[in-house]
């Protein structure tokens, strides 16, 4: 199988993706600037995944910004590249909004430099990592593709950017596209060997549970129960890492049996939101421990509600999550318990 390149291969969702990808057995390079990574999970996933697949994972330690780095990693494997998983990128919305022009160098920047390095090593085909959070603040559910993208901050600014870029290569050079939008990824590979590793307090909902389970954080903190949901929590469409993961597997697989110029942008969730309290009382029935909680007012931002249709996903890829919340619950929680300090 011909090589690919897989930036930010060493984050939460690369590190899943990396493992799902050995065990298909395609040969892989990873660039990775280790930003907000470690390469610890790299060492994790080649314990997880086949004998012999170190034979077939290259780590470059370098910014897809950076014309040499991305040159290195194009010449990393002995045949050519043909196809790229795009990771590498920044991901908090608070800081977008603090920082919008690291923002736009990182995700928008980033994203022109590796569409560079393509065209000059001849490689037309990526996997792109979008957010849901590009439909900014919608009130019509399930949200559908095709539905208008008005984002609201830099984070999903720089993400929609990056979507036209590529979808503009599609149609000035045929090239082959998949805009991946993620909801709202958690858990954990079931080995509890790799998995989040936020850097100091979570700013998600989900590590945030399980540090409070672990006795790192003392109570959870609610944001907001008057939302117009069901019990006034904010509702997301939660999915396990290791679908996402296996979704980028058969994405790859779609677009390198497609010959002619192919644009796809998909929603990955399960196409059911679950409000803050049914997280936390799944979490409580997967693992047996109380979380303690205090409902404290809404958090600037938060949108009250997101739900994606999961049919183009399923219709195209014949691509669907799998894993219950629970077992998101019980995963994540496998690693937090084996790794109270992440990969620190
Ligand atoms: N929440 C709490 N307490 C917390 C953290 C979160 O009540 O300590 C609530 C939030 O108010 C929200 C829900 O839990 O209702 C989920 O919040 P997260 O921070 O876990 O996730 P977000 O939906 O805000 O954002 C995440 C990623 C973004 C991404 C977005 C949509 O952080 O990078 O999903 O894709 F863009």
């Amino acid at each position: 199988m011909a090589p690919l390149l897989i930036t930010g291969g060493a984050g939460f969702i690369g590190s899943h993706t990396v493992l799902v990808l050995l065990e298909a057995g395609h040969e892989l390079v990873v660039l990775d600037n280790f930003a907000n990574s470690s390469p610890l999970a790299l060492d994790r996933v080649l314990e997880l995944a086949p004998a012999g697949a170190d034979q077939r994972l290259h780590v470059i330690d370098g910014d897809v910004r950076c014309a040499e780095d991305l040159d290195r990693a194009f010449a990393a494997a002995a045949a050519p590249i043909t196809g790229v998983v795009h990771f590498a990128g920044r991901k908090a919305v608070r800081e977008s909004v603090e920082q919008p022009l690291l923002y736009w160098d990182v995700n928008l920047g980033g994203t022109r430099s590796l569409a560079d390095a393509m065209a000059r090593h001849g490689c037309e085909l990526v996997v792109f990592s979008s957010t849901a959070t590009v439909y900014g603040e919608p009130e019509v559910f399930p949200l559908v593709e095709t539905m208008p993208t008005p984002p609201v901050h830099p984070y999903a600014q720089t993400k929609l950017a990056a979507e036209q870029l590529l979808a503009a290569m599609v149609r000035s050079r045929g090239w082959r596209v998949a805009a991946l939008r993620y909801f709202n990824p958690v858990g954990a590979h079931p080995s509890g060997r790799i998995g989040e590793d936020p850097d100091g307090i979570p700013n998600n909902l989900f590590p945030y549970i399980t540090q409070v389970a672990a006795g790192r954080l003392e109570r959870l903190r609610v944001f907001g129960d008057d939302y117009p949901t069901a019990d006034g929590t904010g509702e997301r469409d939660y999915l396990h890492v290791m679908d996402l993961a296996e979704a980028h597997a058969v994405a790859l697989d779609y677009l390198l049996q497609r010959a002619e110029a192919t644009q796809i942008t998909l929603n990955l969730g399960t196409g059911r939101a679950r409000s803050v309290l049914e997280v936390v009382q799944a979490f409580e029935r997967a693992t047996g421990i109380p979380i303690p909680y205090d409902v404290l007012p809404r958090r600037a931002g938060d949108v009250p509600k997101l739900e994606a249709s999961v049919q183009a996903a399923a219709q195209l890829l014949g691509w669907q999550a799998s894993r219950s919340l629970e077992q998101m619950c019980s995963d994540g929680w496998a690693w937090q318990r084996a790794n109270p300090n992440g990969y620190r």
